[in-house]
């Protein structure tokens, strides 16, 4: 079973408080995001390996660390994932970003993909999927089984909040990938939010209804 960590620094708990609060404006909202994002890609990039090269400083040659092994691509689901991208790109400015947009057919009940684009070596790459809201866990194993379908392999995902029911599932149908998330929320309502949440993440995003 892959990883599944709560990001519960201080700073993140603080930031979430902030964007919970439904005075949030779409301003600060969108900043907020982005910051905790950032602050998230620190830990989620911990086991990054690392290599020995030989430099030299001013004074010596001297053997140091240099990241090796696989470079990261940011998979932002649409649309609400757009929202953590440019954070971590702050930590990982050379990362590539497919973009991925899906849906559940109603009728057929099979995943729809409108919208797909992806850096050509994603097999070679680690994957680094975001989306804020980690809700019923449709949407990110639907992106996670289209990334596989591409030869995707390395892959963790990254949300801000999840219900236990998201996680569960998603633990369910991908066991091989890791799981982020800056807050474990209560349970799912009725109507597909998470209790207590922080509302839909798209439209407080983007300033839409
Ligand atoms: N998607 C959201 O944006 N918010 C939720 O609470 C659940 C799914």
């Amino acid at each position: 079973m892959g990883k599944f960590q709560v990001i519960d620094h201080p700073l993140i708990q603080h930031k979430l408080t902030i964007i919970r609060d439904k005075d949030c404006g779409t301003k600060v909202f969108r900043e907020v995001v982005n910051e905790i994002a950032m602050l998230m890609a620190y830990e989620v990039s911990r086991d990054m390996p690392l290599e020995d090269i030989v430099i030299e400083t001013p004074i010596c040659e001297s053997t140091q660390k240099t990241l090796s092994g696989k470079k990261v691509a940011i998979v932002p689901i649409l649309r609400a994932g757009i929202g953590m991208v440019d954070g971590i790109l702050e930590l990982i400015p050379a990362a590539k970003v497919g973009h991925i947009g899906l849906y559940r057919d109603h009728d057929t009940l099979e995943p729809v993909e409108y919208f797909v684009k992806m850096p050509e070596d994603i097999d070679a790459r680690q994957l680094f999927v975001v989306d804020p809201m980690l809700a019923t866990g449709g949407s990110a194993i639907m992106a996670i089984d289209a990334l596989k379908a591409r030869g995707g392999s390395n892959i963790k995902f990254v949300c801000l909040v999840a219900a236990p029911e998201g996680v569960k599932a998603l633990q369910e149908a991908h066991p091989d990938i890791d799981i982020y998330t800056a807050a474990l929320d209560e349970y799912l309502d009725k109507d597909g939010y998470i209790v207590p949440g922080l509302g839909d993440a798209g439209d407080r995003l983007f300033g839409t209804k």
